[in-house]
């Protein structure tokens, strides 16, 4: 009888023990996509030009500029691609690609698109980042 009692005893306060590393296990687990966010570098810059009031009409080359004074040490991705986004719908449309991301400017020849005045600019390296809605005219 006493050994019966002893030995679940033992196997209730051994529940308790590989509850508590259980625990303990996935505090851990959960704290790891925290640590591998804040060791990525992530580069956001802010899309300078077109901004709000920009024309641009279909054939024309521009320079799309952004904001490169305050990079960080390690950059994730310093691949850029720019797309051109319509209201809030992304479209298809690549308007460069492959550069270094260090630039801060990039040529793109305007797009035949349909005129609009919601079109907007987005930069991507490490995320994706939009810039002001702009105009363009055919
Ligand atoms: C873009 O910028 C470069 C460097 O400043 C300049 O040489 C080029 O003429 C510009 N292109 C346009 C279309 O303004
Ligand atoms: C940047 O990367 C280098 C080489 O991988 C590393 O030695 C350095 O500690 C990193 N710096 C930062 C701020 O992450």
């Amino acid at each position: 009888m006493s050994s019966q009692t002893s030995s679940s005893g033992v196997l209730a306060k051994f529940f308790v023990v590989l509850f508590a590393l259980f625990s303990v296990f996935f505090q851990l687990a959960a704290a790891v996509p925290v640590a591998e966010m804040e060791k990525r570098d992530i580069f956001d810059p802010t899309v300078l030009y077109p901004h709000a009031g920009t024309v641009w009409y279909r054939g024309q080359t521009h320079n799309v500029t952004w904001d490169v004074s305050d990079p960080p040490v390690n950059i994730t991705n310093k691949i850029g691609k720019i797309m051109l986004r319509k209201g809030l719908i992304p479209t298809p449309l690549i308007l460069a690609d492959g550069f270094d991301i260090l630039l801060g400017r990039i040529e793109v020849t305007v797009p035949w698109v349909l005129t609009g005045d919601d079109y907007s600019i987005v930069l991507y390296g490490d995320s994706g980042n939009f810039g002001q809605q702009f105009t363009i005219n055919q």
